[in-house]
């Protein structure tokens, strides 16, 4: 049965009483009160409702399509009465809100927050306590939140379990993730609703040490299509003092519900009055394109909190790293095994002759940065540690500030200076994130006293306190901390295996990156699928950026190590694309210096392509098959265009009418070469340039897991 809900916007609550009719049509339905509010260009409507027994549901349309059915919102508390029923609306407000504002870094240079807001306050009389929902309708989606005020029979709760569900309008095609509490380090899978179940075992087992909470549990953002070309993404903004969100689909019904990463008790979640829940959001569209441009989650978070941010920067770099990944050298200094830490005298020990991060090494990084004009070279297995890490989960493994002897802290200081290049400080925590806390404080000095103004963090591994989720509240909480606490001492973070992003880089610009996805580094281990990259933007990127550590030339690992068969599966000329497609205010070019230095013509681009823009336009796309994008440098009149595909290959169409009518372009084209094939010839390219104007159209062959990116640079004024 259809609800015709009320236009309370039309007739507005005083008038309520010309309603009549409508109430007694909500009496039939057995709807106690509904509330309706639409996009700013009617697009998009959300009907909130109580249904029967004072049970809050909404539900979302799109041009008169079913985005979300009916839905049931709520929460179940531990010991004490669940805020799922019983309610009574109380009130009802509404907001228009169109405002821009600027971000410290991005993809554009100007957002637009404009959306329509309904607060509705609902009362539960069983336990004399209130609940607002505030739903945020904007043209290219929804998002909404729990609000809890202060209140005497609320100031503390325990949750239980969030009852948030998303009814789909059937079995879409989904874009997927096994739900797991610890890693999203995951292929992605693509199939429809109805064969989760049947394939998560495959899924799961493709990483073979994960495991999951059930066999239809998925993680967010879930990226879906509906058989009439809805495209429809599902996440979380501002995940703040809470825990992350999965969600639990029911695979007859294909309804979603909201599943929290439990604590180390089963717990769900502490909640101090007043608080509010993260946003849930449903951003829509029936072009793939407006998805990738949505600011949706960005948004929904609060404007940056820090008062000075000239000191957020964003940045290139290369790094002692993938020679580590690829195992042609080692984090470790030494070959001992088993050892502990406090009783090794290093100095005294007899190095493995693998060190990467040795005093003579890193300088050859710091040159060749200096050379080609980075920011800064990341250096991992710098401090002391690493052999008694691997493995094992132990409490105190690192202190962040001793380095191995063969890394001098303070000539490579005065080194990097000197050719105005920042090293990127490494802390791998091992998970054991007590440790790394009382370690904190220290650490960040020990940076600032020698020259470091960022640091990639890292979680491998089961988290210390026992127990405890890399998706809980409590290590939510952790994450913020570091970044805010990082703050203070002036330091940018790059945090691996946090949570995945929930577009708090807004409030807190200095969290430049996370990984929280299946990186580059799975290259090395095994390989990502081929569509892979036409996947993440859709998906991981719809929260924040990705550390993704593209630009691996040498697609054969066995080059640097004879005993790793893996191989990335992408031509070389992608492996460009991605520094487009593939948004990040910090970008790594990761192969190996020696490598770049056999395919210098290539390496241009890496070199020329920004990292921070004032525009951004998606000229084609479609998830698992192909994403092309084009973005206007920061300050500059230079465009640059990235096109990745799956493992089909295709012929990619674009207009370039986007670039200024009154000028005039060269446009160097990086493109796959003949017969190349990410599996079969993934190294053959081929360079070309063109002059190109506003008028110009051009076409252009990517491989079979190919691409490939163009340098726009102004040549002079237009006839
Ligand atoms: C996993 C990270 O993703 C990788 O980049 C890092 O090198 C290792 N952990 C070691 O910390
Ligand atoms: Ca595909």
């Amino acid at each position: 049965m259809k609800q015709r809900p009320f236009l309370s916007r039309q007739f507005g609550r005083s008038k309520a009483l010309h309603a009549l009719p409508f109430f007694f049509l909500c009496f039939l339905l057995q709807i106690a009160h509904a509330e309706e509010i639409k996009s700013p260009n009617s697009n998009l409507t959300l009907t909130f409702a109580l249904q029967e027994g004072g049970v809050p549901t909404y539900k979302l349309t799109y041009k008169g399509r079913d985005v979300i059915k009916p839905s049931k919102l709520g929460l179940e508390l531990t010991n004490t009465t669940s805020l799922t029923d019983g309610f009574t609306q109380t009130n009802a407000t509404r907001r228009a809100i169109d405002e821009s504002w600027q971000p410290v870094w991005g993809e554009v240079k100007t957002i637009r927050n404009h959306y329509n807001e309904l607060t509705v306050t609902l009362a539960q009389a069983a336990s004399s306590r209130t609940m607002k929902v505030r739903f945020r309708v904007f043209d290219d989606g929804l998002g909404f939140r729990y609000e809890f005020e202060r209140q005497p029979k609320l100031d503390y709760f325990v949750i239980k379990e969030e009852r948030t569900q998303f009814a789909l309008a059937g079995d879409h095609k989904a874009f997927w993730l096994p739900g797991d509490y610890d890693t999203q380090e995951y292929s992605t899978v693509t199939s429809q609703l109805s064969e989760v179940r049947g394939k998560m075992k495959a899924a799961v087992t493709q990483n073979a040490s994960q495991t999951t909470f059930s066999p239809t549990g998925l993680q967010t953002p879930l990226m879906l299509k509906s058989k009439d070309g809805l495209y429809i993404n599902i996440h979380e903004a501002a995940l703040i003092d809470y825990s992350c969100m999965s969600l639990e689909l029911d695979d007859k019904n294909f309804v979603l519900e909201s599943h929290l990463t439990p604590d180390a008790r089963g717990d769900k979640g502490y909640i101090q009055t007043p608080a509010t829940s993260p946003w849930r959001t449903v951003i829509v569209s029936d072009k793939a394109g407006d998805i990738l441009e949505s600011k949706l989650v960005l948004n929904l978070n609060e404007p940056t909190k820090y008062k000075d941010t000239s000191w957020i920067k964003p940045v290139k770099y290369v790094g002692v790293w993938w020679e580590m990944i690829t195992g042609k050298s080692s984090w470790s200094y030494t070959n001992l095994e088993n050892i502990k830490l406090d009783s090794v005298d290093y100095s005294k020990t007899k190095p493995n002759g693998t060190h990467g991060a040795n005093t003579a090494h890193v300088k050859e990084y710091i040159d060749f940065a200096a050379k080609h004009g980075f920011d800064a070279v990341l250096v991992e297995g710098w401090n002391t540690g690493w052999e008694d890490w691997f493995g094992k989960s132990k409490d105190y493994v690192f202190d962040f500030v001793t380095a191995y002897p063969d890394f001098d802290v303070q000539e490579l200081h005065r080194y990097a200076a000197s050719k105005n290049v920042k090293i990127i400080m490494h802390h791998e925590t091992s998970g054991s994130v007590r440790n790394y806390e009382r370690h904190l404080d220290k650490a960040y000095q020990f940076m600032v006293d020698n020259g470091y103004n960022a640091v990639k963090s890292g979680y491998v591994g089961d988290i210390i306190p026992r127990g405890e989720h890399h998706y809980g509240q409590w290590l939510n909480n952790h994450y913020l901390y570091t970044i805010t606490k990082a703050a203070d001492y002036k330091i940018m973070v790059n945090a691996h295996e946090a949570v995945r992003p929930t577009g708090l880089a807004r409030t807190y610009p200095n969290l430049i990156g996370n990984e929280a996805a299946r990186g580059t580094e799975y290259e090395s281990f095994g390989g990502n699928n081929a569509d892979h990259t036409t996947i993440l933007p859709f998906t991981r990127l719809i929260g924040g950026p990705m550390d993704y550590t593209p630009g691996i030339f040498q697609t054969r690992v066995s080059a640097y190590n004879p005993q790793n068969t893996s191989f990335v599966h992408s031509t070389l000329a992608r492996q460009l694309a991605l520094y487009v497609t593939m948004y990040s205010p910090l970008q790594m070019a990761a192969d190996l210096p020696e490598t770049y230095n056999k395919f210098l013509d290539a390496f241009q681009f890496i070199k020329d392509v920004a990292v921070d823009w004032d525009d951004t336009k998606v000229l084609e796309a479609e998830p698992g098959d192909y994403i092309t994008i084009a973005r206007k440098a920061k300050g500059k009149s230079s465009w640059f265009v990235g096109s990745t595909c799956d493992e089909n290959g295709r012929t990619s169409s674009i207009n370039l009418n986007f670039l200024d009518p009154g000028l005039s372009y060269v446009a160097t084209v990086y493109a796959d070469g003949k017969n190349a094939h990410y599996e079969k010839n993934p190294q053959a390219y081929a360079i070309r340039t063109v002059k190109v104007t506003n008028k110009t159209k051009l076409k252009q062959l990517c491989a079979p897991g190919g691409g490939y990116a163009i340098s726009i640079v102004p040549s002079g004024t237009a006839r």
